[in-house]
């Protein structure tokens, strides 16, 4: 199994940044996730296999990343993070929980799906490389 989910220490950056620049292109280098580490706006969690990160602003929430090493995928962690960001976004009395993901993600989609967020727009060409458009998926409290 992939242990438990918990609260992410300054001494969990550099596998953040590595998990950041595995999965995605534009992933945080170490310095930016420390900046945004203490700006006390975002907030990451951590597993042996995987992570998430949210940003909120008033009482506004917006995922930013959240990834699951390959050889652990299928095994719940993708949704115990999912569901720790709601617990801790409702704990914080945000009135709801965004993101964006690739139209043909569709793990992330049946994930964040089954979590309770839903369809509510498109953004046409959101992502490059390859271009294509982003769904925008919302849990509301
Ligand atoms: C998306 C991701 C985080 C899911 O992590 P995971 O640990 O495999 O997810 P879970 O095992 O908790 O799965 C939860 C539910 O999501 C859905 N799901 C997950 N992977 C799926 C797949 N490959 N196909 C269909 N449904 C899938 C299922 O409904 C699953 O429930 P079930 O296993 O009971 O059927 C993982 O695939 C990943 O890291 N992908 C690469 C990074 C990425 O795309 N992140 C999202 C960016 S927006």
């Amino acid at each position: 199994m992939s242990g438990p989910v918990r609260p992410a220490a300054e001494g969990d950056l550099p596998f953040l940044s590595a998990m950041e620049r595995a999965f995605f292109p534009d992933g945080a280098a170490e310095d930016t996730l420390r900046r945004m580490f203490a700006d006390g706006r975002h907030v990451f969690f951590v597993a042996d296999r995987g992570y998430a990160w949210y940003e909120f602003v008033l009482d506004e929430g917006y995922i930013g990343n959240i990834a699951v090493e390959a050889e652990a995928r299928r095994q719940g962690l993708g949704r115990a993070l999912t569901e720790t960001m709601i617990a801790d976004a409702r704990d914080r009395g945000l009135a709801f929980l965004t993101l964006e993901v690739r139209q043909s993600n569709a793990p992330a989609r049946a994930l964040y799906e089954s979590c309770g967020f839903a369809v509510v727009g498109t953004r046409r060409g959101y992502y490059e490389k390859p271009r294509e458009d982003a769904l925008l998926m919302t849990f509301y409290f």
